[in-house]
């Protein structure tokens, strides 16, 4: 799907941020300790050196209410106005209700649609485009999206080939429309003969919770991890390139890039084929790991932190994840009423 958000004239834009990650700092040294790796292998391979892991008793909700809460008040929006509310995420509290309506009740959002949308970690790009489409048409005044993961749930934590990799945390953004600026157009895919590379196989209805799904580890993430990088380095660069060809824009025009965190060494390999100049390259994998639909609203919410979001400059964010999925989006910020 590829498309310019302008089409119908509305503009809808991103009018409030807000993330949120978990206390509990886990190291490579610590993981170090729980299996056969090293932080000099994390490091080189990957460029991450800590994550946020959840406790125990916080499930996504917990992590996503106080994104939320930051987003709304950063829009100068009450909950009750809210109308939409999308999570992506691939670890909701539970298989049903969905994260969205507990959120929703927890929030006091009364009158919004709420559900949650399964993209892997490409879905905060798939719901930001989903929910730009009802609110350019009307459907919806004000959205509010989450991306979130709470991925150390369903890691094993004895499989040295994932458990580096993720950590937990979500993001928030409300989106409403706007007199000018916002999204300019929007990217997305999927291709499910590569699902296999990165998959969560039992607990459907495929493959139902049993005994033997338990012992085989059928619960938790599977990869291949070299199949996914292959993947992942093609599809970062032939989204973006597609959505900055369908706004008629260039990468010399793009101010900043957020790719999707999930290894220094794909997001450079990126910024490299694309030609986007380092310092305008969002990075912050090396302090949260690859949050998955967290991921690009917490590069964001560090972004507009660091003085690097101003009104007017041209934000590219481009995902890919399990699907396997990939989702690019071409933003003119606009200032949100908190960060004026
Ligand atoms: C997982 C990933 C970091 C592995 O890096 P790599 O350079 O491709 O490493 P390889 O898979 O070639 O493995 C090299 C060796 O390191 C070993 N290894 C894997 N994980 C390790 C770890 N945590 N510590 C030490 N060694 C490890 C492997 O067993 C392998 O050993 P072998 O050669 O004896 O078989 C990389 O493939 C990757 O980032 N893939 C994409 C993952 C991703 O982004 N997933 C989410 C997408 S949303």
């Amino acid at each position: 799907m590829i498309g310019s958000a302008t089409q119908n004239g509305a503009r809808v834009s991103i009018t409030g941020l807000g993330c949120h990650v978990p206390d509990r700092v886990l190291t490579n040294d610590e993981l170090s300790a729980m299996v056969d790796t090293s932080d000099e292998w994390i490091v080189e391979r990957t460029g991450i050196r800590e994550r946020r892991i959840a406790a125990p008793e916080e499930a996504l909700s917990d992590l996503s209410l106080p994104a939320a809460e930051q987003a709304l008040e950063a829009a100068g929006v009450r909950a009750a106005d809210v109308d939409l509310l999308i999570v992506a995420t691939v670890t909701p509290d539970m298989a049903f209700p969905s994260t969205g309506a507990i959120l929703a009740d927890r929030l006091g959002a009364k009158d919004a649609a709420a559900y949650d949308l399964s993209a892997g970690c490409t879905g905060f790009m798939y719901a930001i485009a989903q929910a730009h489409g009802m609110v350019a048409a009307g459907l919806s005044k004000t959205a509010l999206v989450v991306g979130g993961d709470a991925l150390s749930k369903i890691l094993d934590w004895t499989d040295r080939s994932t458990c580096v990799l993720f950590g937990d945390g979500a993001g928030a953004v409300v989106m409403e429309r706007v007199a000018e600026g916002g999204f300019l157009g929007f990217e997305l895919g999927a291709d499910g003969s590569g699902g296999v590379h990165l998959l969560q196989p039992a607990g459907g209805s495929r493959l139902p919770a049993s005994p033997e799904t338990v012992s085989d580890g059928g619960h938790y993430a599977h990869m291949n991890g070299r199949e996914v990088f292959k993947f992942a380095t093609r599809v970062l660069v032939s989204s973006a390139e597609a959505v900055l060809a369908e706004c008629d824009a260039t990468i010399a025009d793009v101010d900043v890039y957020v790719p999707h965190q999930a290894n220094v060494r794909i997001i450079d390999h990126a910024a490299k084929k694309l030609g986007v100049d380092p310092e305008r390259v969002v990075i912050n994998v090396d302090r949260y790991g690859n949050t998955s639909s967290g991921s690009i609203p917490l590069a964001l919410a560090d972004a507009l932190q660091d003085g690097r979001l101003r009104a007017g400059e041209l934000v590219l964010m481009t995902g890919m994840g399990a699907g396997l999925t990939w989702g690019s989006g071409l933003l003119e910020w606009t200032a949100t009423n908190g960060a004026r």
